[in-house]
């Protein structure tokens, strides 16, 4: 497992880490803010937003070239199967957007952070400013990145009421994404009980951005790793981590953050949601004796019986018909073939069972590869 805080400057670091290695990139990069002076809240107290050395540069010539080198670097470290998400403001996410698609990387999306608890306009000058963009890429247009669609569609707790969440509806997950900005409990606090960062950004959606697009055991970067929410959401999620940061400070307060960070496993970390089934035969299941030959089928009102041949196919009214035509010629229906698994049932210990549950039990006793197995969490 590669578990990293790497304490240096992205734009070199990353030209030591080995090509297309990473799954996933996750750069929240100086946002280049350009604030004057100092912004008072209504009632006087000055604001902490983003005025940290980190953040400033001499011109938009500058914060170009920088934004083109860090990008260009993470192109060369990116899998070409792998996907790229760039967080940004106003202030830079234009900038940032035109240059990812110059250096030939393919947006999937842009996601929409809306805040739900912003910081007001405290001058009452202009809107408040309350949502940051997310741009999501791919190496190229073909590229074949990982999508845990089911998973996404999981996480989604808008569009449905309370009631439904409940009874396990679900919508397509869309591209505006309301969080609030972390707080409380969550911030960082250094010696002092300062705020430790002044852009920490929220374990949810770090934690939605790993689960939706990568796989358990994939490599998860981070250039600007700032208080390592990203090293941390991909710990949790039981992805491994390469979090790169300049300031010696927040790499010390990270690392400790990292530390006390657990895998824990649970089907959003392991994408249950996407897997698909694994693909089981007639004839093995009646290698392994889940069925027998010479076995009775029925549907499940009885109105049919048909016999197991060794082959996996069955006998009906004197034909041998595989199990979904004979599914179809049982019931009647205009379709030539229905899916068997749902209308035939076997006697198990005197109950009608169907044959589409022992098929389920028999694909949850096969081992599942498990990329994690043996670590010690
Ligand atoms: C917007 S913050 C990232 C915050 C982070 N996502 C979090 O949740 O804490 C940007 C971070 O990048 C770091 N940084 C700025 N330029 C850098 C560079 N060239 N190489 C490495 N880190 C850099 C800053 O020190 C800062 O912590």
């Amino acid at each position: 497992m590669t578990e990293l805080v790497i304490c240096g400057n992205c734009i070199d670091e990353l030209e030591r880490l080995s090509p297309e290695s990473a799954d996933l990139i996750f750069a929240d990069p100086p946002y280049w803010m350009r604030v004057d002076g100092v912004l008072k809240r209504v009632e006087g107290t000055d604001f902490d937003g983003c005025q940290d050395g980190w953040d400033q540069f001499e011109s938009l010539g500058d914060y170009e070239a920088f934004t083109e080198s860090w990008l260009r670097g993470c192109c060369r470290v990116l899998k070409p199967s792998g996907s790229i998400w760039v967080i940004g403001g106003m202030q830079c996410i234009y900038t940032i957007g035109a240059i990812m698609q110059r250096l030939g990387f393919w947006f999937i999306n842009d996601v929409i952070w809306h805040k739900r608890n912003p910081t007001p306009n405290f001058m009452g000058t202009r809107l408040n400013n309350s949502h940051e963009t997310l741009l999501w890429a791919a190496k190229s247009k073909k590229a074949k990145y990982t999508f845990n669609y089911r998973t996404a569609k999981e996480l989604n707790d808008e569009n449905v009421t309370a009631d439904e969440y409940a009874k396990g509806m679900r919508r397509q997950l869309g591209s505006v994404w309301r969080f609030p900005v972390c707080s409380g409990a969550e911030r960082l606090r250094d010696e002092s009980g300062q705020k430790l960062h002044s852009t920490q950004k929220p374990a949810e959606l770090l934690h939605r951005i790993i689960a939706i697009s990568s796989k358990l055991g994939d490599l998860v970067l981070d250039p600007f790793g700032g208080t390592m929410t990203t090293g941390a959401e991909a710990k949790r999620l039981g992805r491994q981590y390469i979090m790169i940061e300049r300031d010696e400070r927040y790499c010390e307060y990270g690392r400790q953050r990292l530390e006390a960070v657990r895998f824990e496993d649970a089907p959003i970390a392991r994408a249950i949601y996407d897997q698909k089934p694994i693909r089981v035969t007639m004839e093995e299941m009646l290698a392994k004796r889940v069925f027998v030959p010479g076995e009775a089928f029925y549907m499940r009102s009885g109105e049919a019986v048909a016999t197991l041949d060794k082959t996996g196919k069955l006998w009906l009214s004197g034909e041998l018909l595989d199990m979904h035509t004979s599914a179809a010629r049982a019931r009647r229906v205009k379709a030539k073939r229905i899916n068997g698994f749902d209308y035939w049932y076997v006697i198990r210990d005197g109950a009608r069972v169907s044959i589409s549950e022992l098929r389920e039990a028999y694909r949850e006793s096969l081992a599942s590869d498990d990329p994690l197995a043996g670590d010690a969490q």
